[in-house]
């Protein structure tokens, strides 16, 4: 990984080695648990700390007591607080990254996998605390400092939102020590940076970083500010004086109810389980609903309940035997920026986005993330070059959070906006003033935007061609077939004869691999099964629908929505290219930026080229009206939700509208009836809030056929 030192080999003195690991390890930890921000990833930091461990390992000779693996926490002189040490050590957990590991960790402390019950619960990602109890009363909070000495933050626990001072319920101990977690509420630290961006500030990292930094303020009045919250997991120190132990601290999920009847709040997601399959499935949900918690989490921790066994299995210097931490795969990491580049779309926008080193971060390999413009680049404050900040949550894009501005050597460059289109040469420009997006003006010949509206043309969404992508767009033009999307539906064999990507080359291993996919026969330079493919789906592409031919023309703000409103209220092309400004603008779902968009683009000639020739090759210009279909749903306006058995998206809309209906996408008292389907979620609702009548999909059929007097009374 670029943000480590250079990897290991297996020749590499130990003992250097070592010594290097060492000293990064400990900048790192004391960065980790000081003020100032991480310049690595925490999953880079894991990967340090485990080669050190396996380093050790391997050469017990190099360990010495103060080597960071003997350690837990960071242990920092002068803080201000005063220290005190804690009664009992403050422990910290071996990792385990992956399945296979929990597996082992099971396998290690049993004879099998199912021999104890295990308590399974979040890793909540935030600092450690531990509490003293005398009597009841709220004596202390310490941090855990180096794990035997912390800093004495009492006042600022005092603080927290939901800590009692004294223990409820009539069985507490002489004394006690109390370790949990605090941590900063997701939502609280939005709110926080929010206000900070606000006031022109520059925002926390992270809710570890904030609530780490409000805990230590030297002015509790300060922390109080902060929202902080407090979960505890754990027994420290433990007297009862001449009292009996509570009966239930036998084991770890009695500790936790016990803890919950003295007041103190513990996780709700805490449950007992036995065996390797529950535990997984359990690791899997939690993984799913990470980010449905109040706080974050970085993964779960697995103890053995039964405490007799607990005691049995014992701990090492640093952790416990009897306890492990699996850590979630990354959804933030470091890599480096390589480069800014634009891309030049199908309506000419110039969009930057960055070349990063290839990482993995939530389960796929990232190379690319959009900066969406340039004004986005110059917010996030990054250079080429840059250690960057990476996040892809869940199933989300990725995006480029920003530069690690501490891991800067000097030699990062600033990006500007080229002043020209990469692709034509053409200077780039605002659309209109203050836009923050630049265009290529030069829609008729830049070679980037008629590739991407002829590969548009393909797209589901537009005329559905399957062949045509952005590969063979790219082919067709770059070898000179194609000057634009005008001769498109005229393409012959011929043709395709000149685009190599659609010819059977003389190459002796496509030969064979066309051999065995039964193609045999077939002379070189002959055109392929793709390029036989390509021409038949354009041919029968001409025939659908008039709003999907809209769609394809890419003209701007023309999306969907606005086309089919337009092919319903014009029924033609020629009815559309002769009506007024004012016309079209009058039609439900059109108004005036789309009409002045849809009158200037039949001002150019070119564009008028490409209807009349597609026209000409046999395109749909004019959708005949059904009359077999009744107009039975004429001024009704329908909304549909949920998933219908009988119908997909597009042909209910298409059911409604050759009705004489409107298909909506959101319900509003204006709307006449909203069909709900399976697993429909807020529309229903909505539907429900505003009494809007709501139908299944048998009464919508019978809709269709017999209009409202068939499902109405
Ligand atoms: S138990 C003896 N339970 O993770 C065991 N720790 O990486 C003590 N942590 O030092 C820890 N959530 O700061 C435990 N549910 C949980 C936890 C948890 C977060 C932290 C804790 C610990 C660190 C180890």
């Amino acid at each position: 990984m670029s943000e480590t030192s250079a990897s290991p080999s297996p020749s590499a003195d130990p003992r250097a080695r070592h010594q290097d690991l060492v000293q990064q390890v400990e900048e790192h930890r004391a960065r980790y648990y000081g003020d100032d921000a991480p310049t690595i990833s925490d999953a880079a930091y894991d990967a340090l700390e485990r080669e050190l461990r396996d380093l050790e390992e391997a050469h017990p000779e190099l360990v010495e007591p103060d080597s960071p693996t003997q350690l837990v926490g960071s242990a920092r002189g002068e803080t201000g607080f005063a220290s005190v040490q804690h009664r009992e050590r403050m422990m910290s957990l071996d990792n385990a990254f992956s399945l296979e590991d929990v597996a082992a960790w099971l396998a290690r402390i049993g004879r099998e996998a199912g021999d104890h019950q295990i308590v399974c619960e979040p890793k909540i990602d935030g600092l450690s605390i531990s509490l003293t109890y005398e009597r009841g009363e709220l004596v202390r909070g310490v941090t855990r400092g180096d794990g035997t000495t912390g800093e004495d933050v009492t006042d600022n626990v005092r603080t927290i939102a939901g800590l009692p001072f004294t223990l409820a319920g009539d069985h507490v101990p002489e004394l006690v020590e109390i370790r949990g977690e605090v941590y900063l509420p997701v939502e609280a630290f939005e709110r926080l940076n929010e206000a900070l961006l606000a006031e022109g500030k520059a925002p926390y990292a992270n809710p570890r970083n904030t609530a780490a930094g409000s805990l230590r303020q030297k002015d509790p009045s300060v922390t109080a500010t902060r929202p902080l919250a407090v979960t505890t997991y754990a027994l420290g120190a433990l007297e009862w004086g001449d009292r009996e132990p509570h009966p239930r601290i036998g084991s770890q999920s009695g500790i936790y109810e016990v803890l919950a009847e003295w007041g103190l709040p513990v996780s709700a997601f805490s449950t007992v389980l036995r065996g390797l399959e529950p535990i997984e499935e359990y690791l899997s949900d939690l993984e799913a609903k990470r980010h449905d918690l109040v706080h974050e989490i970085d993964g779960a921790v697995l103890k053995v309940d039964d405490r007799a066994v607990q005691a049995e299995l014992g701990s090492t210097s640093r952790a416990p035997r009897w306890a492990i931490a699996y850590k979630f795969p990354p959804e933030e990491v470091h890599t480096i920026l390589e480069d800014i580049r634009v891309d030049v779309g199908r309506t000419g926008r110039v969009t930057p986005y960055g070349v990063m080193t290839p990482v993995l971060v939530a389960g796929s390999t990232v190379t690319y993330a959009t900066l969406h413009n340039r004004h986005e680049v110059k917010r996030k404050g990054v250079r080429i070059g840059d250690t960057v900040v990476l996040r892809k949550a869940g199933d989300v894009i990725p995006e480029i959070v920003g530069p690690v501005v501490a891991a800067r050597t000097g030699d990062e460059r600033e990006w500007e906006m080229p002043e020209a289109c990469p692709s034509c040469g053409t200077p780039l420009v605002e659309q209109k003033e203050g836009d923050k997006d630049l265009r290529c003006p030069n829609a008729q010949a830049c070679p980037a935007q008629i590739v991407d509206r002829i590969a548009f043309i393909g797209s589901r969404g537009a005329l559905d061609v399957e062949v045509l992508g952005e590969k063979a767009a790219a082919a067709l033009v770059e070898s000179g077939v194609l000057v634009n999307e005008a001769r498109l539906f005229d393409l012959t064999e011929e043709d395709l004869r000149r685009v190599p990507m659609l010819v059977y080359e003389v190459d002796e291993k496509l030969t064979k691999k066309q051999v065995g996919e039964g193609v045999v026969g077939r002379k070189a330079g002959d055109v392929a099964e793709n390029g036989r493919k390509l021409i038949a789906n354009l041919d029968a592409a001409k025939a659908q629908p008039l709003w999907r031919v809209l769609v394809s023309l890419s003209i701007r703000h023309v999306g969907p929505t606005a086309s089919r409103a337009l092919a319903t209220a014009f029924e033609s092309m020629d009815a559309i290219r002769a009506a007024s400004e004012e016309e079209l603008a009058a039609v439900e779902g059109v108004g005036p930026v789309i009409a002045e968009s849809v009158l200037r683009w039949f001002e150019e000639d070119w564009h008028v080229e490409i209807v009349d020739t597609w026209a000409a090759a046999g395109v749909r210009m004019a959708d005949e009206r059904d009359e077999t279909v009744e107009r039975t749903l004429e001024g009704l306006t329908v909304v549909a939700t949920g998933s219908l058995e009988g119908f997909t998206r597009d042909s209910v809309k298409e059911a409604i509208i050759s009705r004489g209906g409107k298909a909506a996408s959101s319900v509003s008292k204006n709307t006449d009836y909203v069909v709900v389907g399976a697993n429909a979620g807020s529309k229903a609702a909505k539907a429900e809030s505003l009494g809007v009548p709501m139908l299944t999909e048998e009464q919508f059929e019978a809709l269709l056929a017999g209009g409202p007097a068939a499902v109405d009374g």
